[in-house]
């Protein structure tokens, strides 16, 4: 299945979580037995294009499609959590939200110098959260130079900002 026709499988739904917000729900894509598979398996293909010797994805979303490219390559996963979750020392990085601001954080035993992490999450829009991940990954000694969505929202320009921060950004699809 093409990226292309992965777009369709995307469901849009209108004034979600607010009015005038058009929200790409991947609900439908991943209800979508092939069209999972074809996800996973495009984004398995980038990663191993971009050297990935471990792949980390965002809770929750990201946990979807970063565990199953991970699966398909044989490679570690690496849980960025939303905080509180973990049940040894953590590292964390607080990030800005529209409203407020949130926390990720991860096990730094859980990366090895050097080793070449590859982020993959569901999304990237303002691309706080991806930042945010980013600098968690590079503070626990990982190389992160790539980052893989399966949406782009090219208009809230994350994927510019994480490239400015030295990431190499690739999306199956964007929606304008
Ligand atoms: C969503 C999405 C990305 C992030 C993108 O996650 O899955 O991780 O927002 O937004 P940004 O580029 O503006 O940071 P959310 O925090 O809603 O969590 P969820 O995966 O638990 O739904
Ligand atoms: N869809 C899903 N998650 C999001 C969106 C969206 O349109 N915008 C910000 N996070």
């Amino acid at each position: 299945m093409t990226p292309d026709t992965l777009k369709d499988l995307v469901r849009t739904v209108p004034d979600f979580p607010e009015p005038g917000i058009q929200f790409r729900d991947i609900t439908t894509l991943v209800g979508n037995g092939p069209g999972l598979a074809a996800t996973v398996n495009h984004l398995a293909r980038m990663a191993r294009d971009a050297g990935a010797e471990a792949i980390a994805g965002m809770e929750a979303r990201g946990f979807i499609f970063g565990a199953a490219a991970a699966v398909e390559l044989e490679l570690p996963f690496i849980p960025v959590r939303k905080p509180g979750k973990l049940p040894v020392a953590t590292i964390g990085v607080d990030y800005a939200l529209e409203y407020g601001t949130d926390r990720l954080e991860i096990d730094p035993t859980s990366i090895t110098d050097d080793q070449r992490v590859v982020i993959v999450d569901d999304l990237i829009a303002t691309g706080g959260t991806a930042q945010a991940a980013v600098q968690l990954l590079r503070m626990a000694g990982g190389t992160v130079d790539d980052a893989l969505f399966v949406i782009d929202l090219p208009d809230l320009g994350g994927a510019r900002a994480l490239h400015d921060a030295g990431v190499t950004v690739s999306a199956l699809m964007q929606f304008e």
